[in-house]
Parts: C-alpha cells; structure tokens; sequence
C-alpha cells in the first residue's frame, strides 16, 4: 500500500506555490512598512506555555494540541498558534529592554488536531503580527488596518470586519459572574459542551456553533453592557478612529475568540467565499500576556491571518508566468547558439528556458504556452541564413525579426519594458 499524507495536511504543489511567494512577499513588503521586523520561534515548545498562555479551558488546549512526551520525560507541544511562543522569546531575550515598543511578525506552520474540512486543517500557516509596548487605542486601529491593507495587497475584497470590546482584568469578572447566573436557569437546554463551560468557563459558551443552541445564548448578557469606564472609552476611541480612517465593522458581542489571553479589542476577518471556516485572519489586544507569562508588564495586540485560507480567496489567474523567453532552436546547427543565449539570459536575470528534447515544434509551442512564457525566441535554419532569430510576442501573437547582434539587448528590453 502506498503511504499517503497524514489526514488534516498537505501538500504545497508547484502549481500553488507561485500564491505563497505572493502572499508571502506582500506581507514581507507591508509589514516592513509599518515598523515589523522577523521574528522566528521553535515549533515545538514546552506544553506548559500554551496551557497557561492561551488557556486549559479552551478547545485548543483541552482537545486539539499535538502533546506528546520527551525522551526524557518532558512535555512537549507542537504549536498551536504563534502568540505564545512570541511572547517566551521575547521574555527570554530581554527584547523588550532595549525596544520597549517592540513590533514583530512571524510566519509558518502550526498544528491543531481539529476535524479537517475546506479551509481548515490540523497543519496549516499562519502569518502572525504582533505589538508590544503600546496601550493607546490608536494602535488597536492601526493595527486592524494594517491587517484590512494585507488582505487588499493581496487582491482579496469580498470580507467583512467584525469587532468587539471583552473587557479587561477589572470588568470582565463581574461579567462573568452575570454569565455564570444567567447559565444556570439556560444551561441544561444546550450542547454538552455549553453544561461543562458554564460552570468552567463561561465566555466560551459565546463561541458555541451548534445551530439549536444559538436563541438562548444571543439572549444571554452582553460584555458590551458591562464595561468598566476606561474599556468602554476605550473601545469607543477605536471605532472612532476607525470611522475616520474609513473602515467598515460589524459590531458582535459574541466575538470573544477561543483564546483566554484576549482583553479589551478583539476583531476577525470573515468571508463567506471560504463556507463554515469564514474566519480569514483573528485577533485582539492582549495586555497582561507578557507578566502572566513571567515577563515585564507590557501590552500587547496583533493578530494571525490564515494562509490557507488567504489562498483560497485570491483572485483567479493572478500568478504571473514562470518563463519570460523560451527558445526554440528548431536545427541542430541553432542548438549551439540557443544554448548560449539561453546562458546570457539567466545571466541578464530572465528566466529562460529551452527543451533539448528534440520535440515537435507545435508541442514545444504548447509548452512554452503552459509555462505562460511571454516571448519565444525561434532560430532555424533560414533564420541562421539571415543572421536573425525570430521573436514572438505570445500575448499579442505577433513576430518580428531581430538581428543576432542586438537579440540579448532586445530581450532584455522587452522583457522588462
Ligand atoms: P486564531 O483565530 O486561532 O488566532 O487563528 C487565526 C487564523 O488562523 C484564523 O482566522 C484562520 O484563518 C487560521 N486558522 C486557525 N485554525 C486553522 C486551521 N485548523 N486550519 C486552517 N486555518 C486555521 C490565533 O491563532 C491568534 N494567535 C491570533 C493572534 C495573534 N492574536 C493576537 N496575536
């Protein structure tokens, strides 16, 4: 039997890949942009980081870690996000010593043991974003805007941004409390689940997906109607200066996201292109992260867009060719100096590409269609008689002759003009 992928991952094949070096390139170039620098963390951690840094109670921690023991004894998890890993480098390295305003992003695989389906896996890519050091509600607006511009830098419009305050370490326990009372008469009614979290941990019973039980919990009190004074002004400077930069939201008192380290401004990007897993990218303020995890008390914000998934919604077609000339040296006296070209090209910075296979014209044709090369250079033997190749345009249809001499310059200039 042959062995196949383990279920929930992938392959990136050749004819994807061109979409990850072009969101991948997008987010490099913006993120550099708006003061981010490249951070890279382990993907195996210690287990305790993710219990404590994103929550035992959550679906992530309680059902859907890759754990497993080290030879010694240890316990070690793959990651199931990047935030928390961050924030051990960054304790660890003292970062935040000499730039108390510290802005880094990281990009790669993650692991999560959920059922799979169209747009979700139990691998998959994350590029993550993350702020330190700033606690004005000006950079929960930057922030949510930078991740609107990467979606727009990638050509990607028909989303929806949906937003919501959860209070931070003084309200939100008086919420929970309310939650906790309020559970208790409408508990029973709903999903196995929802009866566990109302006793352990109510705010995820916001998160709950299961269609009977969604009239009861949208009756349940609001974290909107419950924030203490400086959340509350907060929360209102955010889509105040949202508004004035433009930028639409939905207000939804239900986006408490399935991540216990989130206080004050969680926001999601959904798209209803991508069916059940809608969530393109997520995030939130998290301040208070960084001391819980043994670190200075500093704030913290930033959000992880899904690859996958940004793929999934990326304009068709978009991909540019993969040749810019292919030479087709139709004689054996024009292999010679089609392979010489063929040098001086690549050396020039093109991308050219010749078959020495001694296929038909018509089938080199084709290929050099399917590789999207945009000129073809021909040299038979009539042309070798007239010290010219043949150049053609593939987009436009049309040939003309150049001379030997000037067929690199040429090439070059059209190929970059
Ligand atoms: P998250 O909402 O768990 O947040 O994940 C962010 C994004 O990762 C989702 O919107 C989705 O696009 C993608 N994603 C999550 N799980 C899967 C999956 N199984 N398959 C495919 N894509 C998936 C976080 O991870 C936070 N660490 C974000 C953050 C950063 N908050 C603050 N800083």
């Amino acid at each position: 039997m042959t062995i196949q992928a383990v279920r929930g991952t992938r392959d990136i094949l050749p004819d994807e890949v061109q979409a990850w070096h072009g969101i991948e390139a997008a987010a490099r170039g913006l993120l550099a942009r708006y003061g981010y620098r490249e951070l890279r963390t382990p993907v195996f951690e210690e287990t305790e980081l993710f219990a404590r840094g994103i929550g035992a109670e959550t679906d992530i921690v309680s059902k859907e870690m890759y754990t497993f023991a080290d030879r010694d004894g240890g316990s070690l998890t793959l990651r199931p996000e990047a935030t928390a890993g961050i924030v051990r480098a960054v304790i660890e390295h003292n970062l935040l010593n000499t730039d108390p305003a510290l802005k880094v992003y990281a990009m790669g695989p993650m692991f999560r043991r959920e059922r799979p389906q169209k747009g979700r896996y139990r691998q998959f890519h994350q590029v993550d974003v993350e702020a330190f050091g700033f606690r004005s509600p000006s950079v929960d607006a930057e922030t949510i805007e930078l991740a609107l511009a990467y979606l727009d830098a990638c050509g990607v419009r028909q989303h929806e941004l949906v937003l919501n305050s959860v209070g931070d370490r003084h309200c939100r326990p008086a919420y929970v409390q309310k939650l906790r009372d309020a559970l208790r008469d409408v508990a029973p009614a709903l999903c196995a689940d929802c009866q566990r979290r109302a006793d352990t941990n109510p705010l995820r019973v916001l998160d709950c997906k299961v269609p009977e039980d969604q009239a009861a919990i949208d009756a349940l009190p609001r974290i909107g109607d419950h924030l203490c004074a400086e959340c509350a002004e907060h929360f209102a400077e955010v889509r105040r200066q949202l508004e004035l930069l433009g930028i639409p939201y939905r207000l939804s008192h239900r986006l408490v996201r399935g991540l216990d380290y989130y206080v004050r401004t969680t926001f999601e990007v959904t798209s209803d292109l991508l069916g059940a897993q809608s969530s393109v990218l997520g995030g939130g303020r998290y301040d208070g992260l960084v001391k819980d995890l043994g670190g200075p008390d500093a704030a913290g914000i930033g959000f992880a867009v899904g690859m996958e998934r940004l793929v999934l919604l990326l304009p068709p077609g978009g991909g540019e060719g993969r040749c810019d000339v292919f030479l087709l040296p139709l004689t054996k006296a024009a292999f010679d100096p089609a392979l010489r070209l063929q040098r001086a090209l690549r050396q020039a910075g093109l991308r050219a590409l010749l078959d020495p296979e001694g296929r038909s014209f018509k089938s080199r044709m084709k290929q050099a269609d399917r590789l999207g090369a945009r000129f073809a250079a021909i040299l038979g033997d009539d042309e070798i008689a007239r010290g010219v190749w043949k150049v053609r345009d593939m987009a436009r249809s049309e040939q003309e002759d150049v001379k030997e001499e000037r067929i690199l310059d040429h090439l070059k200039e059209k190929a970059n003009g």
